[in-house]
């Protein structure tokens, strides 16, 4: 590929996306002595993490009693009993720590009259397992993510970290099943990178663009999953997709779960507060996949608000303005601009909405990204970690609690640098890179560079959008599925006719988009191959015709191979660690799931 230069750098530690998790590794493994690059393909404070709204959780206990074991016992139940405990323990128990560092650093949080933290409701979260909601979601009104993302990037700054802005990532660097770095391309002069590492830790976050209605930025395409699967190494668990329940109906923008934290309730046609009749105890502030079914359940029996009946009503029109105004100035901004409506005098329509992924790819607590060898399904893979979205450690399993992924950020993000510190031995010596470890970059590159086919990106992502939408939905049927998959390898096999009209290199947003939507079709086929495969129904995984959550055959992870010429997928299982970290907890034994 002589056409191509490479530009090459060489860092201890590499981490790609500047969200939460990517800054917070970054700037850890800065503070640990070791020379740190940072690479972006957006400017890390547009990170999607900007977007969190309403919280990130620990059990600080500031509105009353909490405990760890507490989120501990929830994030296992909230999970469907995928999640496994070891990690879940790590995230719980380390979670109040993490979220004192952040305020130590300077996120602006509300404050109680005290001058406590303040703390709201979400759903799933119970006090003494499981008697009722308790108040557990660290909150900065409800721009949480971007007070958190503003502040590290501030730290990061204050570190030695190096950014590398409006960068996009490409592929690993693979040697023999060692990641050694990662090539990229610079947006706005064209130039090709290498970036060699002792550590490459993957911060990409979710791919909730492959569907056509997320809450996701457009820029969420899972880079790093999909580059993962093209350094032949497995996705886990992707056929669990998070529909968050309150999207603005047509728009798809979060109302956050807090804006029910506060007091709202969701009510169907005939005004009926429905919540009540599925989850009586803890009602509006049941987990989302709940949620998300209910009011799927209530449009289709006839029983959805507007003139199509097709959606639902969130009220937040009883509660104080003064408090709206407070603690939902966000939300009730976005009310107003994209559904034309002031919260404190009419109900927001709403429609759940693709929020989060809790596949991606597989890692221990340490970050380390792992893999099935053999008779050994803990398998690390040298040189690479997976911090935040773009992981499965897994915490959430089938189904992530709101407010634990930005706690998942922080704390897997510092997990992920004290590794790196205990591990990589500064400015240690990195073997020499060979051509033929990026030749296959450039190949891809160059191919769609000059894809001269008939079909816009587009077109085909669209297509890909649709699919998804509509056959891995909130309830799912093998016929669906098996139509996802049988839609979604056509989209693959029209791969081939791709056309970017755009030759040039310097800010080709035609091939950005073709590289983005190349990504996304890739886990798009794992998502609803691992759907189709998995004959129960789990978390967020509803099955209509294997409605059951069924232990035996299915307490297991999947783990999906993708062949990048066939799209063909190949499927294998992990074990759920059904074990804790430490001997003063015990394991949580799986029961029926019911709030
Ligand atoms: O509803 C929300 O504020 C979203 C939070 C989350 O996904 O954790």
């Amino acid at each position: 590929m002589s056409a191509y230069k490479f530009i090459d750098h060489k860092f201890d530690v590499v981490v790609v996306g500047a969200g939460g998790s990517g800054l917070r590794a970054a700037l850890g493994a800065a503070q640990a002595g070791l020379k740190t690059a940072c690479i972006t393909k957006v400017f890390p404070t547009r990170s999607h993490t900007v977007a969190a709204q309403g919280g990130i959780s620990a059990s600080l206990g500031n509105m009353g009693q909490d405990d760890w074991r507490w989120h501990m016992f929830d994030t296992v139940k909230g999970s469907d009993w995928l999640g496994d405990q070891d990690a879940i323990e790590y995230l719980t128990r380390n979670a109040p720590a993490a979220v004192y560092e952040l305020e130590h650093w300077g996120v602006p949080f509300s404050r109680t009259a005290e001058g406590k933290i303040y703390q709201r409701a979400f759903g799933g979260m119970t006090k003494n397992y499981g008697e009722g909601p308790i108040q557990r979601t660290c909150a900065a009104a409800d721009r949480t993510g971007h007070a958190m993302l503003h502040t590290m990037y501030g730290q990061s700054l204050a570190h030695d970290t190096e950014f590398f802005i409006e960068y996009f990532a490409l592929d690993l660097i693979m040697d023999d099943g060692v990641c050694r770095g990662v090539t990229a391309w610079k947006l706005d002069d064209g130039t090709l990178h290498r970036f060699q590492a002792q550590m490459v830790i993957l911060a990409t976050g979710g791919y909730g663009r492959a569907y056509f209605s997320a809450t996701s930025a457009h820029t969420c395409t899972g880079d790093g999953n999909a580059m993962a699967l093209r350094a032949g190494l497995p996705l886990q668990d992707m056929e669990f997709v998070q529909f968050h329940p309150t999207g603005i109906y047509g728009a798809g923008c979060l109302i956050t779960e807090g804006a029910r934290g506060e007091g709202g309730y969701l009510t169907n046609s005939e005004g009926e507060r429905f919540m009540e009749r599925y989850a009586p105890s803890v009602k509006d502030l049941a987990p989302r996949d709940m949620v998300s079914r209910a009011m799927t359940i209530e449009i289709r029996e006839g029983r959805g608000v507007g003139p199509n009946k097709d959606h639902i009503f969130l009220h937040l029109d009883h509660l104080d303005p003064k408090i709206l105004a407070e603690r939902l100035p966000g939300i009730s901004e976005t009310a107003k601009v994209f559904a034309g409506v002031d919260v404190t005098k009419a109900p927001i329509p709403v429609l759940p909405t693709v929020h989060y992924n809790m596949g991606g790819i597989p890692t221990n607590y340490h970050g380390e990204v792992v893999t099935k060898s053999g008779d050994n399904p803990d398998q690390v893979i040298p040189g690479l970690m997976a911090v935040g979205e773009a992981a499965c450690v897994s915490v959430h399993g089938a189904n992530r609690l709101g407010s634990n992924s930005l706690i998942d950020l922080v704390v897997f993000g510092r997990a992920a640098a004290l590794r790196c510190a205990e591990i990589i031995k500064p400015g240690a010596k990195q073997p020499e890179l060979k051509d033929v470890q990026t030749d296959g970059h450039l190949a891809r590159f160059d191919r769609f560079r000059n894809a001269s086919g008939s079909t816009r990106t587009a077109e085909l992502r669209l297509e890909m959008q649709k699919a998804m939408q509509e056959d891995a939905a909130v309830f799912r049927t093998g016929e669906s599925l098996v139509s996802g998959v049988d839609r979604l390898q056509a989209v693959w096999d029209k791969k081939a006719d791709l056309q970017v009209s755009d030759r040039g290199l310097v800010w080709n947003t035609d091939l950005m988009e073709t590289l983005e939507f190349d990504n996304l079709i890739g886990q798009a086929v794992v998502t609803v191959n691992g759907a189709v495969n998995r004959t129960e129904s789990r978390g967020a995984h509803a099955r209509e015709d294997f409605a059951d959550r069924n232990d035996t055959e299915w307490m297991k992870h999947t783990l999906a191979w993708l062949d990048m010429e066939s799209g063909k997928v190949k499927i294998d299982y992990r074990p759920v660690h059904s074990y804790t970290m430490s001997d003063d907890i015990a394991y949580i034994p799986p029961k029926q799931r019911v709030y």
